[in-house]
């Protein structure tokens, strides 16, 4: 099961405006704070790290009866950019989590986004779920998905979008045909909503994939059909080029697709699109 949290700016005045809360964040996240050269970006990661702190917590009291301190709860980051989830070890350790799986871990590593300063790690323990995050306009929405006692690799994408008018050039640039032909078949006025909703999912296939937009979005088809309620999770239907799956060994080189499913969901909150996608991959025997 999928658990997800919404936040937005308004709610939160003191993020909103840069201002770290007490007791939310470690000490290494505070250093990682001061370095961000931009108010806009410090923000919104601010709201997004107090989401998934917040979504973590009541992830560890349901599965583990365990209240992780919020500072103890970190998001570190793979060298692509995508999200790890951190208990650190002193609250691992009360909390009876092997300690030989404690690791070092870095907070910072997307590319582009390395600052001047100390490299900035975290000593701790993964969490065994697969997290996701995202901002936009005030709002921050993160998933996680569990994964342990899962049969199968699970990666989880989630993206939030305001809804917005995007230009013609915008669609042909990144929706495929496919998708404009199926947003152009329904009702005019919602079209801002499925562009909008169609981007998102690309977005959340693509950070599944732990690709983000370093590839061509047109690699991703997301047909967001709607049935009745919009404010009600919906399944998309999702196409993608099968280079983009992670590969296996076959033999002598030759490479094939690992065995996988994709699965999107799709629905708005007030003026925004939520989007989530889960890429189930087999584990090779
Ligand atoms: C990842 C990306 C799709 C995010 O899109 P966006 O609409 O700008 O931002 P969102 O708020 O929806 O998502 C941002 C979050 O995606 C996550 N993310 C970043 N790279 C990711 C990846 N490769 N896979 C999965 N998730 C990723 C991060 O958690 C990030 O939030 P954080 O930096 O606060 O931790 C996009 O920024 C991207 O692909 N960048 C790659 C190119 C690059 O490296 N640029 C320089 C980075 S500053």
């Amino acid at each position: 099961m999928i658990d997800w949290l919404l936040q937005s700016a308004a709610e939160h005045p003191d993020l909103a405006r840069g201002v770290p809360s007490p007791g939310v964040f470690s000490s290494a996240e505070l250093l990682r704070l001061e370095q961000f050269r931009f108010d806009k970006r410090r923000r919104e990661w601010l709201l997004g790290r107090w989401t998934a702190k917040q979504l973590l917590r009541s992830h560890l009291r349901d599965q583990y009866a365990f209240d992780a301190p919020l500072d103890a709860l970190l998001v570190g980051r793979e060298p692509g950019g995508a999200p790890v989830a951190i208990l650190d070890s002193q609250q691992a350790l009360n909390a009876g989590w092997p300690m030989d799986a404690v690791e070092t871990l870095p907070l910072i590593g997307a590319a582009g986004e390395q600052p001047a300063g100390p490299a900035l790690t975290v000593v701790g323990v993964r969490l065994p779920v697969s997290l996701s995050i995202s901002h936009s306009n005030g709002a921050a929405f993160c998933a996680l998905l569990r994964t342990n006692g899962a049969t199968a690799h699970l990666q989880l994408g989630a993206d939030i979008e305001r809804i917005d008018t995007r230009s013609q050039q915008f669609r042909t640039t990144f929706l495929t045909a496919t998708e404009n032909a199926w947003i152009s078949s329904a009702t005019a006025d919602l079209a801002d909503m499925l562009v909008t909703a169609t981007w998102s999912v690309k977005e959340a296939v693509l950070k599944a994939l732990q690709l983000g937009l370093t590839v061509d979005t047109r690699r991703v088809t997301a047909l967001c059909r709607f049935d009745g309620d919009l404010t009600q999770w919906t399944p998309v239907q999702i196409e993608c080029d099968s280079l983009l799956i992670p590969r296996r060994n076959v033999n002598d080189g030759v490479t094939t697709p690992v065995a996988h499913q994709l699965t999107g969901w799709w629905r708005t909150a007030d003026a925004y699109v939520l989007s989530m996608a889960a890429l189930e991959m087999a584990v090779p025997r």
